[in-house]
């Protein structure tokens, strides 16, 4: 089965491909800048324009739709840009189209995750034969937001937000799951093993860097802290994934400290 890869050159997609190809499918990878590759083909696709859009599509049967730009033109990438992947996937004749969102679009006043939102509803009312995963945090990204959050010394948080990173690579292996699957026209979860509070999570991560930075409590205001703070970053559906935050920060910072 030959399948299109949105988004193949981010995170989530550099963890897909490998288990695609492994999984004997022949994988189309997609983004606006193509790389040299000879196990998979590339091709050069812009969702905010649709340019390239057709002929990406040309003789494909499934797509994996990851692409998503949060920081600039949202909602032309992940709303527009989702109609015009679902029209043109329509017109090519695509049997399956799986979306990947995030945990917490529907509950968590970010808007960010109002456009991941309307991107699933283009999906779910679209004619292309569909599945929705939304996924937790990747601990990659929560890693990031510590470092940003501790920028001027101490780290800055609300101490009762709750979270639940997950492995991208476990996320990919439940993608290409679903793939095999077929259409399922539902929206399911999928979380890594352990929830824990910012505070856990920020102290965790001082001892794997060997760092004494101390934690400066924030609380987030509003329905936004309140959301945070109720687990509307988390989910309870199982099965979940199997590796913790304390797994990535053994395999990032090792016994050795501090990078
Ligand atoms: N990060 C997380 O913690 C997390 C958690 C749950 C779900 N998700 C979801 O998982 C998906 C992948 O996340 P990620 O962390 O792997 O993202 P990422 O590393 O930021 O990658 C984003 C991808 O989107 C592509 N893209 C951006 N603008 C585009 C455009 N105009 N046209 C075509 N492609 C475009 C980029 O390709 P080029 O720049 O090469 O064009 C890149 O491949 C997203 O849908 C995200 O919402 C992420």
């Amino acid at each position: 089965m030959r399948v299109l890869v949105t988004g193949a050159s981010g995170r989530l997609g550099q963890q897909v491909l490998p288990r695609l190809r492994d999984g004997g499918f022949t994988v189309r990878a997609v983004s606006r800048r193509p790389r040299e590759d000879s196990t998979v083909e590339w091709m050069a696709v812009d969702l905010a324009t649709g340019a390239g859009l057709a002929e990406a599509l040309d003789g494909v049967e499934a797509v994996l739709h990851l692409a998503s730009s949060p920081a600039r033109r949202t909602r032309e990438v992940d709303v527009l840009g989702t109609h015009q992947l679902v029209v043109a996937a329509d017109r090519a004749g695509v049997a399956h189209l799986v979306y990947v969102s995030i945990v917490g679009v529907d509950r968590v006043p970010f808007g960010y995750y109002r456009h991941k939102l309307a991107a699933e509803q283009v999906v779910a009312a679209g004619p292309v034969p569909w599945s929705i995963l939304r996924a937790t945090q990747f601990p990659e990204f929560l890693e990031e937001l510590l470092r940003g959050a501790s920028r001027f010394g101490p780290v800055i948080g609300d101490p009762a937000v709750v979270a639940q990173s997950v492995d991208a690579g476990e996320v990919a292996s439940r993608l290409v799951a679903m793939l095999t699957a077929g259409p399922s026209y539902a929206v399911a979860e999928f979380g890594g093993p352990q929830v824990l509070r910012f505070d856990e999570a920020v102290r965790a991560w001082r001892h794997a860097r060997r760092s004494r930075r101390p934690l400066l409590p924030v609380r987030i205001p509003g329905r936004l802290g309140r959301a945070l703070r109720a687990g509307g970053l988390t989910t309870t559906m199982t099965p979940t994934g199997t590796r913790t935050w304390a797994d990535y920060l053994a395999d990032t910072y090792g016994g050795t400290g501090r990078r």
